[in-house]
């Protein structure tokens, strides 16, 4: 079943998430460009204009397939693609999802990733049925980490050996975001209601 598109782009700080078009090339190239990108994702480590145009297709075929979405990062003032956010949504009948994002190399450091999550997480929250929200990154990637505990996410421990990249077995350490005021909460809530006055 396709997933429907937000009305509204969500945004947080100098980033909107927007549809990738094909206006935004020249975002695959730098992002292909990138040693570890390649590695970990759907963007291919050799990119040429079709293959451009191919990966393009393939994230807005992704909400139309029912398996997640894929948003270009966009600076909300000049809206030039500086980076890709992408939310899993193939355990959505679990009440899971994954996220995940990169930014060009030329563009980091500027606080484009840390509001790009905020934004997705934000959105996320907006699917029927969704509880909670995983990001497994690697215990080196300090970077993508300090992104996590920026947009809220806790860490949930390490996953060893949990996959391969590269053809080595990695470690990942997991992330995870719950919603504002999760179901379990609420319970908990209605049990023990807040003191009045
Ligand atoms: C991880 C990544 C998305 C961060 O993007 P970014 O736009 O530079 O991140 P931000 O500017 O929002 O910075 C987020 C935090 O990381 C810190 N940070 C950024 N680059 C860093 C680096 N090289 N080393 C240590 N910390 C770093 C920032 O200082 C900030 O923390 P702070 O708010 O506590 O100061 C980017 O490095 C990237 O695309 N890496 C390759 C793909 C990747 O690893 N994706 C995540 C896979 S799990």
């Amino acid at each position: 079943m396709s997933l429907a598109w937000p009305s509204e782009a969500p945004s947080a700080g100098s980033v909107l998430l927007r549809p990738l078009s094909a206006n935004d090339a020249h975002l695959v190239a730098e992002l292909a460009a990138d040693s570890y990108i390649p590695t970990i994702g759907s963007v291919p480590a050799q990119v040429d204009g079709d293959g451009a145009a191919a990966w393009i297709s393939r994230q807005l075929s992704r909400a139309k397939r029912g398996t997640g979405y894929s948003f270009a990062v966009a600076d909300r003032h000049t809206d030039r693609a500086v980076g890709n956010a992408g939310l899993s949504l193939r355990a959505l009948d679990s009440g899971r999802a994954v996220g995940g994002y990169a930014i060009s190399p030329q563009c980091r450091g500027r606080g484009y990733a840390t509001d790009a999550l905020v934004a997705l997480t934000a959105f996320a929250w907006t699917v029927p049925g969704l509880h909670r929200i995983e990001l497994y990154i690697e215990p080196w990637n300090v970077a993508s980490i300090r992104t996590a505990e920026r947009a809220g996410y806790l860490r949930e421990g390490l996953l060893r050996s949990h996959q391969e990249i590269n053809g080595v077995r990695r470690d990942m350490v997991l992330y995870a975001a719950l919603p504002p005021r999760a179901p379990a909460d609420q319970g908990a809530l209605r049990r023990n209601p807040p003191a009045s006055g």
